[in-house]
C-alpha cells in the first residue's frame, strides 16, 4: 500500500438500548489499532464508530426505563458509549449518532434518490420479525422454541419469541441486484473476507434475494420516509446510510469523495446486511460499494455468543481496571485469530498476561534500561563491529516489521501482533546468550558491551514503532524511557512502515528510568 492514500474504517455503529460489553470493545479496539497503523503509516486515515439509535429495540428499552427514546439515547450515549472510547484508549476521527441533524438528512436524500431511480415501491407485507436483530427473519434462522417458549417460533440468534408483522411497506428492489453481486464477490475475492465470510455470503445471495421491507408504520422513531412522513425508514437502512452521512453524503461532496469508499469491520451477526443489503443500496444510488467488509468471530462465554440479552455481557471497565487498556487490547487482539470464534476466560488473560507483557516484553524493556544506566551512565552507547548474533536481531526486526504490516493489510492483527513478538522473543534469548552482566566485569569487553546494549535499546525502538497502534500508552512510556522521543521526535511520527530499517536511534539518546510497564497482579 502507497503512503498518502485515504484509509477509511469503520466499527459497527452499536446499540444504545444497554451497556457495552466486551464483544463491541473487541471491533473497536481491532478498527482502533487498524487505524492508528495507517494513520502512522501516513495514510490519510479516518476512523468512524458510532450508535444506531433508531428503531423498535430502543424505543421498548426507553419505555422500560419510563423515559423517551430520545432520554434514553442520550443517557446510555453520555454515560456508557463515549466513555467507552477513552476506556480503551480509542482514537476515533468522528462519532456519529443517527438522531443526529447530518444523518438524517442524508438518509432522507439517499432514500428519495434511489425512490427516484425506480427502485423502490409499495406494497403489503405479513412475516416474522425478531425485535433483537431489528430484521424479518429469513427461514434459516427460525428454530422452534423450547421450555417458557415451547411451541412458539423463535430467533435462532436471540431465542426469544419473533412477532408476525402484517404492514404496507415500501420495498427496495433487493432481487434486482443478485446478479450485481455475485458479479462483484467473484471479481473481487476479498470484498468480503475471511474465506468462510465469503463463502457464506454467495451461497446466501446463489438461492436469490427477496425484496427488503424499508419502512414501518407501526412506530415513529425513526427518520420520516420523505414522500410519505406516516412511514418511518427501516432502522437497518438508516443505520448502514452512517458510513456515508458521516462522511458528508449529502452535506459536504468534497468529504465524501475524500473519503469514500471504506473499509467496514463487522461481527458475523450482521455480515449479511453489510454484504449484501448495504452495497445493493449502493448499486442503486450509482455510487461505489466498499472496498471491502471484514466478519470477525464472536466472543464466547461459557460456549455461548456472549450478549447482554443472554446476561453473559462481561463490561470492559471490569478488565481494564485490573489490566490497563493496552493488555486488554493486547490480549484480545493477539489471542484470538481475527475472522474466527474465541472463548475469553479471566484466566488465560491473567496467564496471557504474566508470560508475554509482564515477563516478555516488560521485563525485556525494563533490564534492557537498567543496564544502560549501570554499565552507561543511561546514555545509548555507539555499537561497535556486529557480530553474527548481532546480525541476525537485526533481520528479525526487518522480517517482523515487513510481515507485520503485510498481516495488518490482509485486516489479522493477530498475525500482525504475533510477528512483531519474534523481536521480543529473540531479543531475550539474546541477552540470554549475550550475558551483558559477564561483559560488564571484563574491561576488554567494553565495546563488545556498548554492542549488545545498542543491539537491545534499538530492537526496542522499533518494538515501541510497530507496537504503537496495539498498545499506545505503554510504547508512550517505553519512547520516553528511550530517549527516543527527545531524539526522533513524537512516537506517533514514526513511520511504521519504516520501524524495521535499523540504526534509527542515535548514540547518545539519553535513556531515563523506566517503571515496570506491565506490574504483576496478584491474583484475587
Ligand atoms: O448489530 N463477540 O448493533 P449491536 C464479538 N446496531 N463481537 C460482538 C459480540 C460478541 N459476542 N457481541 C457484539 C448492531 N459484538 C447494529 C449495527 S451497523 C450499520 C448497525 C460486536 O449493538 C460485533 O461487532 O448489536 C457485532 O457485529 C456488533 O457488536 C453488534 O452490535
Ligand atoms: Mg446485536
Amino acid at each position: 500500500m502507497t503512503s498518502g492514500g485515504s484509509f477509511f474504517i469503520t466499527t459497527p455503529i452499536y446499540y444504545p438500548s444497554d451497556v457495552p460489553h466486551i464483544g463491541h470493545g473487541y471491533t473497536t479496539v481491532a478498527v482502533d489499532t487498524l487505524a492508528r497503523w495507517h494513520r502512522q503509516a501516513g495514510d490519510d486515515t479516518w476512523m468512524l464508530t458510532g450508535t444506531d439509535e433508531h428503531g423498535q429495540k430502543m424505543m421498548r428499552a426507553a419505555a422500560a426505563n419510563g423515559v423517551s427514546p430520545q432520554e434514553w439515547v442520550d443517557r446510555l450515549v453520555g454515560e456508557a458509549w463515549f466513555p467507552l472510547l477513552k476506556t480503551l484508549d480509542v482514537a476515533n476521527d468522528d462519532f456519529i449518532r443517527t438522531t443526529q441533524e447530518r444523518h438524517e438528512k442524508g438518509v432522507q436524500a439517499f432514500i428519495q434518490a434511489i425512490y427516484e431511480r425506480g427502485h423502490i415501491y409499495a406494497g403489503e407485507y405479513e412475516a416474522l420479525y425478531c425485535v433483537g436483530c431489528e430484521e424479518f427473519k429469513p427461514e434459516s434462522e427460525i428454530v422452534d422454541g423450547t421450555g417458557a417458549f415451547e411451541g412458539l417460533k423463535v430467533c435462532a440468534i436471540h431465542s426469544k419469541p419473533l412477532e408476525l408483522l402484517h404492514e404496507k411497506n415500501y420495498f427496495f428492489r433487493l432481487s434486482a441486484f443478485a446478479d450485481q453481486l455475485l458479479e462483484l464477490y467473484r471479481e473481487r475475492p476479498d470484498f468480503v473476507q475471511p474465506e468462510s465470510a465469503r463463502n457464506e455470503v454467495v451461497a446466501f445471495v446463489q438461492q436469490g434475494l427477496k425484496d427488503l421491507s424499508i419502512s414501518r408504520s407501526a412506530f415513529d422513531w425513526g427518520i420520516p420516509v420523505p414522500w410519505d412522513p406516516s412511514h418511518v425508514i427501516y432502522v437497518w437502512v438508516d443505520a448502514l446510510l452512517n458510513y456515508a452521512t458521516a462522511i458528508g453524503y449529502g452535506s459536504d461532496e468534497a468529504s465524501f469523495e475524500r473519503r469514500w469508499p471504506g473499509h467496514h469491520v463487522v461481527g458475523k451477526d450482521i455480515l449479511r446486511f453489510h454484504a449484501v443489503i448495504w452495497p445493493a443500496m449502493l448499486m442503486a444510488a450509482g455510487l461505489e460499494v466498499p472496498r471491502g467488509v471484514f466478519a470477525h468471530g464472536w466472543l464466547l462465554v461459557g460456549g455461548e455468543k456472549m450478549s447482554k440479552s443472554k446476561a453473559t455481557g462481561i463490561a470492559p471497565e471490569t478488565l481494564v481496571k485490573t489490566f490497563g487498556s493496552d493488555a486488554y487490547r493486547f490480549y484480545f487482539l493477539s489471542a484470538i485469530a481475527f475472522g474466527q470464534d474465541g472463548s475469553f476466560s479471566w484466566e488465560d488473560m491473567l496467564a496471557r498476561y504474566h508470560a508475554e507483557l509482564a515477563n516478555g516484553f516488560g521485563n525485556l524493556a525494563s533490564r534492557s534500561i537498567a543496564m544502560t544506566a549501570k554499565y552507561f551512565d543511561g546514555s545509548a552507547p555507539e555499537p561497535g563491529e556486529y557480530a553474527d548474533a548481532d546480525l541476525a536481531v537485526q533481520r528479525i526486526v526487518a522480517d517482523a516489521a515487513a510481515n507485520a504490516d503485510a498481516a495488518i493489510e490482509r485486516f489479522r492483527t493477530d498475525e500482525a501482533i504475533h510477528a512483531i513478538w519474534t523481536i521480543v522473543d529473540a531479543l531475550n534469548g539474546y541477552i540470554t546468550e549475550s550475558e551483558p552482566w559477564v561483559l560488564a566485569k571484563d574491561d576488554a569487553q567494553r565495546e563488545r558491551l556498548a554492542t549488545v546494549l545498542y543491539t537491545c535499546l534499538e530492537g526496542l525502538r522499533a518494538l515501541a514503532v510497530l507496537l504503537s497502534p496495539v498498545m499506545p500508552e505503554s510504547t508512550r512510556k517505553l519512547w520516553t524511557a528511550l530517549g527516543a522521543e527527545e531524539a526522533l521526535g513524537a512516537l506517533t511520527a514514526q513511520d511504521v512502515r519504516d520501524a524495521g530499517r535499523w540504526g534509527q536511534l542515535p548514540a547518545g539518546a539519553t535513556a531515563s528510568k523506566l517503571a515496570p510497564l506491565f506490574p504483576r497482579i496478584e491474583d484475587e
